[in-house]
């Protein structure tokens, strides 16, 4: 349980890549940090690759009734939710084109890179309405940016584009319950998606969501960031 002023953030996809990086970040910055995984263990052994206050949790964004067991269960942990960072994120176009893709493929990244996000920011808004300084941030891509959509990575760039859009969406229905929304994109990272021949290690790409979460000034909402600079959408 977090002590009275300790801040709690909840990281999605938080066991591996970018969300791991993000996890220690804010850990190392006093933060209670829950750290979700579509598998249980697997949430655990990254927690218990970590000092501090950590709370493995269970967590598939594309599943509602995985969203409801977890909001349960932070809601019995935690009195309130000061950050939820939405960093699950899927890549599935392999050997597709926007001439070539299929329904499914497009719908599977939709429903994890954006719909998923929707929907956790719907179910655990309540819980950030209870704080004083609640922040959400969107982990997006360059990829989902209108002079960045690339046609040999269709679905990954529309539901970024999409995310994009639903960030900016958030941002206004939630100004008046004191949320802050924005979207970060990371850079090409390596990590399981990014691969090893990207330039950036995933501390380096988890610097502007940590910054996000912590310290930029409360009335940015509604932008897209890089390098701790907004770009366009
Ligand atoms: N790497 C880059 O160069 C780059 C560039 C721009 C943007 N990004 C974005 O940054 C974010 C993190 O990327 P990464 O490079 O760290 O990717 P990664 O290493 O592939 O990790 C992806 C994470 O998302 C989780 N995940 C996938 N589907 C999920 C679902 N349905 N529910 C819950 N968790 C799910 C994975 O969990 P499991 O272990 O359960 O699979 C894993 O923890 C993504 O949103 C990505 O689009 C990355």
């Amino acid at each position: 349980m977090a002590r009275a002023f300790q801040k709690t953030v909840l990281v999605t996809g938080g066991n591996r890549g970018i969300g791991f990086a993000i996890a220690q970040g804010l850990l190392a910055r006093g933060y209670e940090v829950i750290i979700s995984a579509r598998s249980l263990d697997s949430a655990r052994q990254a927690a218990e690759k970590l000092q501090g206050d950590v709370i493995p949790l269970a967590l598939d964004v594309s599943d509602d009734q995985s969203i409801e067991q977890a909001v349960n269960i932070v809601s019995q942990r935690c009195d309130r939710l000061d950050v939820l960072v939405n960093n699950a994120g899927i890549y599935p176009d392999d050997n597709v084109n926007i001439l070539t893709i299929s329904r499914e493929v497009l719908d599977a990244a939709m429903q994890t890179n954006t719909f998923g996000v929707i929907r956790m920011v719907q179910a655990f808004s309540p819980l950030l309405e209870k704080s004083q300084d609640a922040r959400v941030i969107n982990l997006s891509s360059g990829m989902g940016a209108l002079d960045g959509l690339t046609a040999t990575a269709p679905s990954y760039c529309l539901s970024k584009l999409a995310l994009n859009g639903a960030t900016l969406m958030l941002a206004h229905s939630l100004e008046a319950k004191g949320i802050v929304v924005n979207a970060v994109c990371p850079g090409w990272v390596r990590t399981d998606m990014g691969g090893a021949a990207a330039p950036r290690s995933p501390e380096q790409g988890a610097d502007t969501a940590i910054w996000l979460a912590a310290e930029a000034p409360r009335s940015e909402t509604g932008k897209f960031w890089r390098d701790r600079k907004v770009i366009s959408y």
